[in-house]
């Protein structure tokens, strides 16, 4: 992770929380929005399974004008799926046929607002463990700087935001194209190093997966914790996420 002061090559960091996304924002291109617990791997499946497009929004009354309005709504809130929507933030949710060709409107405790705060700020896309390894494929392609924000838990640092930030700074790194300084980046890769052969027994006592697994969503877990099951990268444009044609 040298950087010697005359290193141009385009830098890949890891915020690990979006209140600090005010330290970082200026400085990149493409911003890379990671919540694994569960909203970005639920976002990555609902494309993979034929999703047209997801209007991210951050709070409950925003989900609920658009409820009015007659689309279909997924809302969730500490990991339940909220009174009055019909589906929450479940991969699973994604995977019926009344979704094909839908636009989703989704609120989700912290994964949409870490998107929303990110809009406007760069290119938006959606990582996971579940489309790492093709997101790292483009982002290679793309030789521009990226940040891998981590959307964490009510503005905490999480475990499995952070790993899968270092495995996609690993990735990058390996490629010798990028470059990375800052600890943050540091921290997320070696945590990804020791996290890799086994994310589900190195999640056991993070508190997502503590709480998830309270309401009987190991399914979930597994599911978000299993890499490259889908090639989809969804960016956002305008309001709106869509699937990147790649
Ligand atoms: C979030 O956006 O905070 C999460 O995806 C919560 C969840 O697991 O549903």
């Amino acid at each position: 992770m040298d950087t010697p002061e005359t290193d141009n090559r385009p830098k890949v960091e890891c915020c690990p929380s979006p209140t600090q996304y005010s330290l970082y924002k200026d400085e990149y291109d493409i911003i890379v929005v990671i919540d694994v617990l569960r909203a970005t791997s639920a976002i990555c499946a609902a494309f993979e399974n034929g999703v047209e497009k997801i209007i991210p929004v951050s709070t409950i009354e925003e989900a609920q004008t658009y409820q009015k309005q007659g689309y279909l709504v997924a809302a969730e809130r500490g990991g339940e799926v909220v009174e009055g929507f019909s589906f929450g933030n479940s991969p699973f949710s994604y995977m019926k046929d009344e979704v094909k060709g839908a636009t989703i409107v989704l609120s989700t405790t912290n994964g949409t607002k870490t998107i929303n705060t990110a809009k406007g700020t760069g290119c938006v896309v959606i990582g996971s463990l579940n489309n790492l390894e093709a997101l790292s494929q483009w982002l290679q392609e793309q030789k521009k700087n990226i940040l891998c924000l981590c959307s964490g838990w009510k503005e905490k640092l999480n475990l499995e935001d952070t790993i899968c930030a270092g495995a996609i700074i690993d990735q990058l790194l390996a490629t010798g194209l990028f470059r990375s300084s800052e600890d943050s980046s540091i921290a997320a890769k070696y945590l990804y190093l020791s996290a890799r052969n086994n994310y589900f027994g190195y999640l056991k006592s993070s508190s997502h997966r503590r709480r998830l697994k309270r309401l009987n969503l190991n399914k979930d877990i597994k599911y978000c914790l299993t890499p490259n099951l889908t090639k989809v990268i969804p960016y956002l444009v305008g309001d709106t996420l869509m699937l990147m044609e790649n």
